[in-house]
This record gives structure tokens, sequence and C-alpha cells, in this order.
């Protein structure tokens, strides 16, 4: 039976893969996703891995792979309204024939609610800004350099300093007290819990916007010596801070060559009235998996620009992994003196900051002189020790990738290259047994895989992973006008690949996971192997060009054999016409598309 999406949507966020399947088998994090043996076979190696970010697990050994709800197909033997039936129970879910819709109705229309509180939130605050009351902020912006624009372009605003203006006006304009606490924007008195007071008071405010344009939540900065220097909403139903990049809205329309991340909100807007617009920031949390994808959305290419104390530095090594793991290739941009990028900007202008981004590092060399700046390479101990960790790292890099820093590491650690070039093969020589990115190299070697695809499977998945990249890529792709549904031999991925245009089309949010989680065990494997490569896909349009022509010129190539084999073979001087005349069609058909679509 098919369960209503909202429904299900609910289960599968209550039942969090990664918690479902640690009950099963162990698994430890490891580059944006967690790995452990595979419960369904014996694994010596951990090859089965879990994304979180996806919601997906995959076993690199023995294929098996999906949604929670093939996961418990599997490991408890049971059919998909059993599997599912035994999730809402570890919830404490109702199954949906037995719970009225009121509550899911219920809840959209308090998110509703929300949005509309948030943007007369918004508002409010702004007026105060430029009101008699806002005096203050006005001239803190200016103090900071921040100009009337500037403030206009980013909404800022000012929290009055009572204990309750904010409530008494929302109020006025007919928000309950419930949904104004489910925004954050008021709280219970912690005394007397009937008691209401506004969240924010005397801050200056900065409104968080989501790519489609809603105020989703608010970041206010204390104009005193206060602490905490910040305080913004917490989650709610419509915000949840690991999802969501400051200043994303402003990204919309534009096209974009690469993107600038930033911790801050006063980064953000000192290099915006500079001129530099493509930025944003993660805001202060190091990034998520959930922020990569998004910022994949607008550019492939990030700059990371974080502060020059540790915590930056140390939130950029994390970051980078994770952006890597997205398939992106992000650069540092180091800034001298332990500035921020505010401060620096304001202390030197746009020519100079452009000057800094030009001179930037790849994220490996940077993770490679944090480590000589850790191991400290006074001393012969320290280069050896940093030879050693370098060597691990860049030993993991595709070997080309791994060439260009050899002579780093080799001028850092004053080891000869061929030193340095020997020590990267030894560690690649003894992998340490739990390393996934060893293990799943290995297996082409070593492992015997039960199921190998042919190369037309492959090409079919590596087509669907591309439109399953974005939305934008996908209805590119569908548009395309080498693009058939009857590519894809496979039934449960042309079945799949249709209803995900078909959502792409209506410009609803497709919930790839959710559509996932709805396929039987045998279509989810192709299905999800397919979304776990759509990460490692860095130009999703032309990637599916390419297949989309292979594809076709050996489904056509395959008729013209067998119509050749029909004409030698006809019965009738009729037959065998008819047969070279498709024959011939075909045959200029084929031509004609090989000469438009010769890639350089
Ligand atoms: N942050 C926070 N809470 C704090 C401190 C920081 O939420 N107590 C977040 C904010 O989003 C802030 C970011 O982390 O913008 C970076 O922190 P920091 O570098 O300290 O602030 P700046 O953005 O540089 O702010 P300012 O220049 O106004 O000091
Ligand atoms: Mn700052």
């Amino acid at each position: 039976m098919a369960f209503p999406d909202a429904w299900l949507s609910e289960l599968l966020s209550k039942n969090d893969i990664a918690s479902v399947i640690s009950e099963y088998t162990e698994l430890r994090p490891k580059g944006g996703r967690l790995w452990g043996h595979c419960p369904f076979h014996t694994d010596k190696t951990p090859s089965f891995s879990v994304s979180p970010d996806k919601q997906l697990f995959h076993c690199f050994s023995c294929k098996a792979g999906g949604s929670v709800i093939q996961f418990i197909m599997q490991a408890e033997n049971l059919s998909y309204f059993d599997a599912v039936r035994h999730l809402a129970s570890r919830a404490n879910m109702d199954m949906p024939e037995e719970i009225n819709d009121r509550r899911l109705v219920e809840q959209k229309l308090l998110r509703e609610r929300i949005y509309e509180a948030n943007r007369e939130t918004a508002n409010f605050y702004y007026r105060s800004l430029f009101s008699e009351a806002g005096g203050g902020a006005r001239r803190y912006l200016e103090a900071r350099g921040v100009n009337a624009d500037t403030a206009k372009r980013f909404g800022l605003g000012y929290s009055p300093d009572g204990y309750d203006v904010l409530y008494k006006h929302l109020t006025e304009k007919g928000f309950s007290r419930d949904v104004l606490l489910s925004a954050g924007l008021v709280v219970k008195g912690r005394k007397d819990e009937t008691k209401t007071y506004d969240f924010f008071r005397g801050r200056l405010m900065f409104p968080v916007v989501s790519a489609s344009g809603k105020v989703i939540a608010f970041g206010g900065r204390t104009m005193a010596h206060e602490e905490p220097k910040y305080i913004n909403t917490g989650d709610t139903p419509v915000y949840n801070k690991r999802e969501n990049i400051y200043a994303i809205n402003l990204l919309k329309g534009k096209k974009l060559d690469d993107i600038i991340m930033v911790e801050g909100y006063m980064d953000v807007i000192s290099l915006h009235q500079a001129g530099v617009e493509n930025t944003v920031a993660s805001l202060g949390t190091a990034l998520t998996n959930q922020q990569a994808r998004l910022l994949k959305r607008y550019a492939s290419k990030i700059f990371y620009a974080y502060d020059g104390d540790d915590a930056g530095q140390n939130a950029m090594i994390r970051g980078i992994d994770i952006l890597r793991s997205a398939g992106m290739e992000p650069r540092v941009i180091v800034i001298p003196g332990g500035k921020d990028p505010d401060e620096y900007i304001k202390e030197f202008g746009r020519d100079e900051f452009m000057i800094l981004k030009d001179a930037s590092i790849t994220g490996i060399r940077f993770k490679l002189s944090r480590l000589a700046a850790k191991c400290g390479t006074d001393t012969a101990d320290g280069r050896q020790q940093f030879a050693i960790e370098a060597c691990s790292l860049i030993s993991k890099l595709e070997p080309v990738e791994r060439d260009r820093y050899i002579p780093y590491v080799s001028e850092t650690s004053g080891l000869s290259a061929a030193t340095i070039r020997e020590q990267c093969g030894l560690s690649q020589a003894t992998p340490s047994a739990n390393d996934p990115e060893v293990v799943s190299r290995k297996r082409y070697v070593g492992f015997k895989r039960p199921k190998r695809d042919s190369e037309r499977t492959v090409s079919e998945k590596r087509l669907l992973s591309c439109i399953m990249s974005s939305a934008a890529d996908g209805l590119a792709i569908a548009r395309s006008k080498l693009f058939s549904l009857m590519l894809f031999t496979s039934d449960s991925m042309r079945v799949f690949a249709a209803r995900l245009i078909s959502e792409y089309e209506s410009g609803k949010n497709a919930n790839i996971p959710l559509m996932l989680a709805g396929l039987d065990a045998e279509g989810s494997e192709d299905v999800s192997s397919a979304y776990a490569q759509a990460d490692s896909i860095s130009d999703p349009v032309p990637c599916a060009e390419d297949i989309m022509l292979k594809l076709t010129v050996n489904a056509l190539k395959d008729e013209l054999s067998e119509l050749s084999k029909r004409s030698a073979g006809a019965g009738s001087a009729d037959e065998k016409e008819r047969a070279l005349n498709e024959y011939k069609e075909k045959y200029a058909f084929l031509q004609n598309l090989l000469k438009t679509n010769v890639r350089k």
C-alpha cells in the first residue's frame, strides 16, 4: 500500500537511519559517512556504509542498499508493509489508517503561521531601527561602517529594549502565544510560566532568509560588551541551523563562478557592501553535509575565508573534508594577522581582499600547512612526524593529485622527494584495516563482487545520478533532445526517473530519500546506488549528454545490425527493400547525430 507522503516523511525523520542501523552493527564516522561491518554477510573489513545526510545505506561488498525501510526488510526479513509497521512502532507512531490527518494539517498550518509571524517581526525590527528607539543601533552600524543601503538590503533591524514590546505588537496583529513560542520569538518566564517575554531585547537584528525568500530565523548582536555576543533562534518547525546558509537568498539569480564562505553575519555584510557579493556564512557552526549540498546548487567552487583564530582554522579543516566528500574543491583564503574578513576588507579594501583570494591555496595544501604548524618543523622529530602524517594524508588522494603536494611535503620536512614518494607508497601498502577509503578502493582488487553491473547498467545509473543532482540539472537533462525515458532499460530506474522529473516539473521540492523509501528492495538497490554517486558528478548536464549520446548511438548500432541481418535473410524483394530503406534512414540519423554532437 502507499502511505501518505507526509506520514512516511515523519516516519523517516523519527527513524534516523544511523540510529536504527547502530542497533544491528557498530558504526564509526569517516569522511562524512558512517562505516561498519555489513550485517547481511560475513564482512571482514567494514564495507558497509551509511550516509546520515542522504539517509541511505550501501554495502560496497554485497551491494545491498536503500533507505531505512529496505534495511529493516532485509534485517528482519519483513515485507515492505511490515517493515513500515515495525518502524512506526519503534517511533511510537500510529499507522496512517489509525490517525486522523488533522495533526498533519495542523503542523502545516503552524509552519505557515510561523513564516507570517517572522515576516511581521522582521518588518517590526526594521521599522524600529529607523525609529527614535533605534538611534543607538543606527550609530552602532555607522561606527562599524555599514551604510543605510546595506542595512536595507539585509533587512537589518533593532529589537526594542522592553520586556514584551514585540509580543504586544504581534498579539495585536492576531498571532497566538503558542505560535510565537514555537517560532522562538518569545519565551515563557523562568519563574512564572504564564509570563511571556521577547526573546531578543535591545539587540541589532539580522534576519535569516531561506533560499525561497522566507524569513526563517533571527540572530541578534549585543551592542554593549555583554555575553553572549550573539543569540540566535533555536530549532523551530521552520528552521534548522544545520540546513541553512546565511545570505543564500542573495545568491538567487546570479551567475556565479564561485562562492566565498565566511563565519559571521558581519563578515557577509561587510564583503557585500565592499562589492564581494558572492559571500555567504555558515553562522559559526562547522559546515554540515546538508549545507554543502545547498551550496553546490549555486556553485561548485568554494573559497573558505574563516577567521584567523584557532576555532576558525579548525572549522575549515572539517569543512574541507565535508566539501570534498560532496564533490567540491574547496580553496582557502588565508587572512594575515588573525583578522576576520570584515576587519580585513574594511582596513585594506576590496582589491586587497581579491589579491588574497587570488593567492588562495587548495584545501589539501591548507591541511598540510596546519599539520606542519601542529607538528612543528623546527626539530628533526617534528619534521619526521609531519612527513609521516602528511604522507598518510596525501596517500589517500588520487595519484595525480598526490603528485602536486610531494614537493611541498619534501621541502617542509627536509626529506627528499623520493623518500616522500616511498613513504606514500608504504602507507598505501599497509592500510589500516578499518580505513574505508582504502577498503572501498581495495574491493576492485581482492574482493569478489557478488553482483557486477553491465556496462549498460553503469551508464544508466550514471544518467540517473545526473538527473538526481538537482532539480535544475534534472530538468535541463530531461529537456535535452537526446533524452528519452526509453534510454533506461531497467524498469526501476525508468519509473523512478519519470516520477522524479514530474516532481521537478511541478516545481515541488522533490524529496529523494522519501521517494527511495517507497521502492521495493530490488528496485531500491540500483536507484539508491545511483543516488549515492550523485554528489560525485561535478557537471551533471554535460555528463548526462555524453551518456545519452553513447546510449543512443549504441541502440542505433544494434538496430542497424539487426536491419542488415533482416535484409540479408529477407524472403521477398519487397521485404528486403523495406529493411534497406529503414537501414538507410537510421544510418543517416546516426551520422547526423554524431555530426551534431561531437564533443571537444
Ligand atoms: N556566533 C554565535 N554566538 C556567539 C558567537 C558567535 O552565534 N556567541 C556566530 C554568529 O553567527 C557570528 C559567528 O558565529 O556571526 C562568528 O562569530 P564571531 O567571529 O565572534 O563574530 P563576528 O561575525 O565577527 O561578529 P562581530 O564582528 O560583530 O564581532
Ligand atoms: Mn568580526
